[in-house]
């Protein structure tokens, strides 16, 4: 994997395949092998870059709360790194939190922007205190404290008991450190409806109908602030649509990518 160096803090991605730029950032408290069968399918279609944010998979930890727009900062320099001025842009969850902050920092570099799973609307401060609550827990547990809050919500029960396992798996190599920074910096991070309503380009809104995390109603709310959106709801899956229902996640994709 390509690896840049900033601030001190060594960032990861996948770069591959060609033709358009996909920028795709994961969710917590996982890592670019959560796109494993994107990696596989629609790199043969565009060219997919896939960071591992800071603290996760092969990326190491900064100082301090993991704030996203530091995260959409450290996504910017692996776009200049590969060479690519503007990209379609889309984020699961946290990612998702993260693409909105890159789209406010630098909207000349979003060709589209790709909502999957995820919510516009800031913690309140009761989630807030959950966060930090579950920082600590990590930060003294390790990772398996993160499988053992996370991993019941993250997925339908339903699934496919191999999506779980690798799920889980993904998780229990998540540093604590790097988690309890992320779980902070999410936690501060700002509210993006205005943001959404103001963005011009074409986006696509993926939610799973399942979706505990951020439910099906988050998702309709920002189809509805975006001026040119689709929103496709995928029946059976949970809060990780694009790994419980991959054929239609990437038709959604494929949609996008084809009519730019
Ligand atoms: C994620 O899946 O990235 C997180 O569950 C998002 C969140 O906790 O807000």
């Amino acid at each position: 994997m390509p690896t840049l160096a900033r601030e001190g803090v060594t960032l990861s991605y996948q770069d591959l395949g060609s033709g358009t730029p996909l920028l795709l950032l994961h969710a917590f408290p996982l890592s670019s092998e959560a796109f494993w069968p994107q990696l596989a399918t629609l790199s043969k279609r565009c060219r997919l870059i896939v960071p591992d944010h800071r603290g996760f998979g092969a990326s190491s930890a900064g100082e301090g709360p993991t704030e996203m727009e530091t995260l959409a900062k450290d996504a910017l320099a692996i776009l200049d790194a590969a060479g690519v001025s503007s990209a379609v842009v889309g984020g699961v969850s946290m990612g998702g939190y993260a693409a909105m902050a890159l789209t406010l920092l630098d909207p000349g570099r979003v060709r589209g922007l790709v909502l999957v799973d995820t919510q516009a609307t800031a913690d309140d401060e009761a989630g807030k205190v959950r966060r930090e609550e579950l920082a600590r827990t990590v930060e003294a547990q390790g990772p398996r404290a993160l499988v053992d809050a996370m991993l019941p919500k993250l997925l339908a029960p339903e699934v496919d008991p191999k999506v779980r396992a690798r799920v889980e798996r993904i998780i229990l190599a998540t540093s604590a450190r790097g988690a309890a920074a992320a779980l902070r910096g999410m936690a501060l991070r700002q509210d993006s409806r205005e943001l959404l309503a103001r963005f011009a380009g074409p986006a696509l809104v993926v939610v799973g109908e399942r979706d505990t995390i951020t439910p099906v109603e988050k998702s309709r709310q920002m189809a509805e602030l975006l001026s040119r959106s689709k929103l496709v709801e995928l029946p059976g899956a949970g809060h990780l649509s694009n790994l419980e229902s991959p054929e239609g996640f990437d038709r959604a994709l494929e949609e996008l990518l084809g009519g730019l």
